[in-house]
């Protein structure tokens, strides 16, 4: 297992996922990986500090290897002034990474803007449901017996950021935990109601997710209705 090389490719119904390596320090990232950015993507990366930089690197090597599986050649993709990455417009791409592995998805952009989110599975931390789920979603999970009530917290958390990346091009501004509903069924598929609070939309919205190598990864793919 080396810094910066893939770790796996996915296919998935939302598009195709690539996987990096990240080291897990926060150490500059050697020039010669920086070399195998465009030059823009190099420079915005030698900006970042600490922990930053090697995770956007790895996001973006992440998004480069998945256009390349789908045969696309893009150009630098660039953060917009709220962090989502641009690809050129029949695409739609999304970014996560955790401090060892970072994921890109693409697809194509007629099917509607892309979020993905990557999660490990520990440690639990059931004290985070009050602040993430709906009274609605909170009442789906409480007969569960705590080992599968934190999966099942896990799963709508995770679906939820990936909500807010594939949200953000339409709305731009700050989407609360509680202006989604999830609601995961047990073929890897999510029905998705969003709540907004400024009324925009209306939008139509699935969710996937999925265990990949010991890891959640969940997608979510947003159009306008
Ligand atoms: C923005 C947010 C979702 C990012 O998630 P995270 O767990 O902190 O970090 P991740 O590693 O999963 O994702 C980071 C990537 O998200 C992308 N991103 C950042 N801001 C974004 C935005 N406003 N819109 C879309 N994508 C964004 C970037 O690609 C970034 O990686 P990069 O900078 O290397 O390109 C999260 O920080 C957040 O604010 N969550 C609270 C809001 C929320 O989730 N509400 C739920 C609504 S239903």
């Amino acid at each position: 297992m080396k810094p910066f090389d893939v770790a796996f490719h996915h296919a998935t119904p939302h598009g195709v996922m690539s996987a990096i390596h990240i080291p897990d320090s926060p150490d500059p990232v050697p020039e010669e990986v920086l070399a195998r950015l465009p030059a823009e993507e190099a420079a915005h990366a030698r900006t970042l500090k600490g922990y930053r930089q090697p995770s956007f690197v790895g996001g973006r090597l992440a998004l480069r290897r998945a256009c390349e599986q789908l045969g696309h050649q893009v150009p630098p993709i660039l953060p917009d002034a709220r962090g989502t990455p641009v690809l050129p417009g029949t695409l739609s791409g999304s970014v996560s990474h955790k401090r060892d592995l970072a994921i890109g998805m693409v697809g194509s952009s007629v099917h509607g803007t892309l979020g993905v989110d990557l999660e490990d599975y520990g440690p639990a931390r059931l004290g985070i449901a009050d602040s993430v789920l709906r009274p609605e979603e909170l009442s789906a999970i409480a007969p569960l017996p705590d080992a599968r009530r934190w999966i099942a917290i896990l799963v709508r958390f995770s679906l939820k950021e990936s909500v807010y990346k594939a949200l953000d091009p339409h709305v731009r501004r700050y989407v609360g935990f509680h202006e989604a509903f999830v609601e995961p069924d047990l073929q890897g598929g999510a029905r998705i109601a969003l709540h907004l609070a400024n009324a925009e939309g209306p939008f139509t919205a699935e969710g996937r997710y999925d265990w990949l190598h010991g890891r959640l990864v969940t997608s979510v793919r947003l159009r306008r209705a």
